[in-house]
């Protein structure tokens, strides 16, 4: 049985096919950016939210690779596509060689990390939660002309910034984004992302601390 890491996923030709694939059927139904980019920063946010927490390598590892593929069902169409990436995620470790021990884990993470039907229950489902829905930015528009009319283009090109600050001292979780209100206002963000932080705070309570929202310097949440 091989140690499966990011960086075996980076590496490996297949799991890019399926990544850039299922990118590109987003790109074809208007969604912003979920590809290789989405998911190497998804993985990096996991790994820092476990290793922050001083959880064991096993489990960082593990947060890592459930990040860097967790998206991959959108190869199937976008709707459930949490469940089918933690189906596409089996074959493709199961191949790779990692234990079914490993492979479970990472289902049950991909296959809860959406705010509508998912619910966290580990540590790695719980920092997967927070590291994807933390990627708000800029980058992730594809086509900046369309942010007068779509409000999750709009949200996200007016996100200048955003980080995940892990406390392990005062057991918090803070995601910080910075929001061009020339762009869009505070308050669209709420409209569009309660149900995320909803989650949020779902996940970081699975992880023994309190999440906490600061936009602009202000506490929200
Ligand atoms: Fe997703
Ligand atoms: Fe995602």
């Amino acid at each position: 049985m091989s140690i499966i890491s990011v960086k075996s996923l980076k590496n490996d030709p297949e799991v890019k096919i399926y990544l850039q694939r299922a990118d590109k059927h987003l790109e074809g139904i208007g969604y912003t950016e979920h590809g290789l980019r989405h998911a190497a920063i998804t993985a990096k946010f996991c790994e820092r939210v476990l290793r922050s927490l001083d959880y064991s390598s096993d489990p960082i590892r593990l947060a890592g690779v459930a990040g860097f593929l967790h998206d991959i069902g959108n190869v199937c169409g976008r709707v459930y596509h949490s469940q089918t990436g933690a189906i596409i995620a089996h074959s493709l470790l199961s191949e790779m060689g990692m234990t079914s021990a490993e492979i479970v884990g990472i289902m049950e993470a991909i296959g809860n990390h959406e705010e509508d039907i998912g619910q966290p229950t580990s540590e790695i489902s719980a920092a997967l939660i927070l590291a994807d829905k933390s990627d708000v930015h800029r980058s992730r528009v594809r086509t900046p002309r369309f942010i007068s009319f779509d409000i999750h283009d709009r949200v996200n090109y007016a996100a200048e910034k955003s980080d995940l600050q892990i406390s392990k001292e005062k057991r918090s979780i803070s995601l910080l984004i910075t929001i061009n209100t020339e762009i869009s206002q505070v308050m669209e963000y709420f409209e569009i992302f309660l149900s995320r932080m909803i989650i949020c705070r779902k996940a970081a309570k699975v992880l023994s601390c309190e999440f906490e929202l600061i936009i602009n310097g202000n506490k929200l949440l």
